[in-house]
């Protein structure tokens, strides 16, 4: 089986701010259906990767293609209508707490002019918030819900557009370990039900043992080394035992 073009990959990505040089060559590959975790101390460039993939930063160096396109040649409107097709759920993708569950999760349609008619729009919402088990929360503020709950109305929000590509930013951290778990095993659940590619950004070895089809060490700013969680675990790299110390 061929595993055909890669729907993200990054060559060579340079990214500095002044002295520090974050990332220094770095490279990956995902392939269509793949889950890739992203494994990396605090502060090591997790962030500013994900933050190069979609745009939001200019690399120094390097070349990123995401769905065959080069991000960084693309004009605004290009980069617009290939950020429809990725979604992101960042730790700081907090819900409008002005606004009931419902109105939240149709935001991205009307930010991105999707012209839906009440009833494609009622019923997108209700295939999202049974997508993440949460259909009854649909009338209810954010105020209301758990920290665990919260961020599947931001998953349901971000899958309204059903993206190709989901980018998770440290999915699981401020949440206690159940919930985390949770919240992983929905993400799993949605790369099945939408067969999306995903970044899973994340320090969480338990994100990495439960989620990730394959792991790459972000290191001093490179792509240190790429395996399952079985061949990371039975590692003997220093870089990687790191990150085993509690294990
Ligand atoms: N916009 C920015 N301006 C200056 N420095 C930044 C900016 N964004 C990130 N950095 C620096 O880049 C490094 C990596 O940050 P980040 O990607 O957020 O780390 P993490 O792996 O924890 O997500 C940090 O030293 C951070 O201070
Ligand atoms: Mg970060």
């Amino acid at each position: 089986m061929t595993k055909g073009d890669p729907v993200i990959s990054v060559r060579g990505l340079c990214k500095s701010f002044g002295e520090n040089h974050v990332l220094r060559d770095f490279d990956l590959d995902v392939f269509r259906g793949e889950n890739v975790m992203v494994l990396g101390k605090s502060g090591s460039g997790k962030s500013v990767l994900i933050k190069c993939i979609v745009g939001l930063l200019t690399p120094d160096k390097g070349r990123i293609t995401v769905l065959g396109q080069e991000v960084h040649a693309l004009d605004q409107q290009e980069l617009d209508r290939l950020r429809v097709k990725i979604g992101f759920l960042f730790q700081s993708s907090a819900l409008y707490d002005s606004m009931t569950v419902e109105e939240n999760l149709e935001f991205p349609l009307r930010r991105h002019w999707m012209s839906t008619s009440k009833g494609e729009t009622d019923a997108l919402v209700d295939e999202v918030l049974t997508a993440v088990g949460l259909a009854h929360t649909r009338k209810m503020y954010p105020s209301e819900l758990s920290g665990g709950m919260r961020r599947r109305i931001g998953l349901a929000r971000t899958l309204i557009l059903k993206p190709e590509i989901m980018l998770y930013d440290e999915p699981t951290t401020g949440l206690d370990p159940i919930t985390g778990k949770e919240i992983v095993e929905l993400i799993l659940q949605l790369q099945r039900t939408y067969n999306t590619s995903s970044i899973i950004i994340s320090h969480d070895l338990n994100v990495a043992k439960l989620a990730a089809d394959r792991i790459a060490l972000l290191y001093e700013g490179r792509n240190h080394l790429e395996g399952t969680y079985q061949e990371l675990l039975a590692s003997t790299d220093p870089v990687v035992r790191q990150f085993f110390i509690f294990m």
